[in-house]
């Protein structure tokens, strides 16, 4: 591919070339790994977009800076902001998108090795992609514990105290009272074992697709520079990210991911499938 094509036409001819791999029957085992960006389209705000992500809209928390409403020391002094933040983001409100639905297409076409999310909306799990092929690095809101003895907090009671934007403490007998949090990974906490034991999914990958992330935060981020140098990388993000695009084979598919990812389901022939998947989920 010629430097100087405009990304644009890199991108449509590109498309054509990953689904001529992955119809070749050479694309067995992907990788794929996603961020906020594949949840824009349910509503839900990713966090470093300018004006609608998240850390840009949370002045009226007054926290000493954004990032700051994941941060476990600060949790602890002050957890109103995130019960604040959790009451809007809570599962149950939101619909997978297309993107989601297009994963779960390669797991039932055999064809998905793994999925590395850093989303805490449980779409993907909702979209029907099988939990044994989700790591879902930085947690989520499926479950929830006190902070201090470690107890699991009831999932119902849970979803009360978060619908009335109230801070759940434990209620172990001999009154821990500790503070309860969602199984959410915070700033300052390690990501869960399953997310080191997995990463050489990655180094088994044959084809990885990135979608909807910033790339920004680490060791997530590191994930796609695990792939063999001669593994094609496909990026479908609003703006080119980390390393992505400066390897031969990477492609960038700039623009809205579902956008990018319909016209490869058109390309492979999947499109009325996927929407059709999608319209009955
Ligand atoms: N289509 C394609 N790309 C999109 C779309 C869309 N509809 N909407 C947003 N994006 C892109 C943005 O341009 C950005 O590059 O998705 C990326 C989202 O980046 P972030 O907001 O930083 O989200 P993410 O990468 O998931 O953040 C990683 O940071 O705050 C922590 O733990 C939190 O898991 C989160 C981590």
């Amino acid at each position: 591919i010629d430097e100087d094509t405009p990304p644009k036409t890199l991108s449509s001819r590109s498309i054509s070339a990953v689904a001529e791999y992955i119809l070749s029957g050479r694309a067995k085992r992907i990788v794929v790994m996603t961020g906020a960006g594949i949840s824009t389209a349910a509503g839900i705000p990713d966090f470093r977009s300018p004006d609608t992500g998240l850390y840009a809209n949370l002045a009226s928390l007054d926290l000493p800076e954004p990032e700051a409403v994941f941060d476990l020391s600060f949790f602890k002094v002050n957890p109103r902001p995130f019960y604040v933040l959790a009451r809007e983001l809570y599962p149950g409100n939101y619909h997978p998108t297309v993107s989601h639905v297009f994963v779960r297409l390669l797991a039932e076409k055999g064809l998905l090795h793994h999925l590395f999310t850093q989303n805490i909306d449980c779409l993907e799990r909702e979209a029907g992609i099988p939990a044994n092929k989700i790591i879902e690095a930085h947690g989520s809101f499926a479950s929830q514990r006190c902070i201090e003895c470690k107890k699991e907090f009831d999932g119902a009671k849970m979803k009360e105290f978060v619908s009335r934007g109230e801070v759940p403490r434990c209620e172990e007998e001999g009154g821990c009272k500790g503070l309860v949090k969602p199984d959410i990974v915070f700033f300052g906490e390690q990501l869960p074992k399953a997310f080191f034991d997995r990463r050489e999914m990655v180094e088994q990958a044959d084809l990885v697709l990135v979608m909807g992330t910033s790339l920004q935060v680490h060791p997530f981020a590191g994930l796609v520079n695990l792939a063999e140098e001669r593994v094609p990388r496909v990026l479908f993000n609003l703006e080119r990210v980390g390393s992505m695009g400066s390897q031969a084979d990477d492609v960038l598919v700039l623009g809205d991911c579902d956008e990018g990812v319909r016209k490869l389901a058109d390309e492979l022939g999947w499109r009325e499938e996927l929407e059709e998947k999608w319209r009955g989920l």
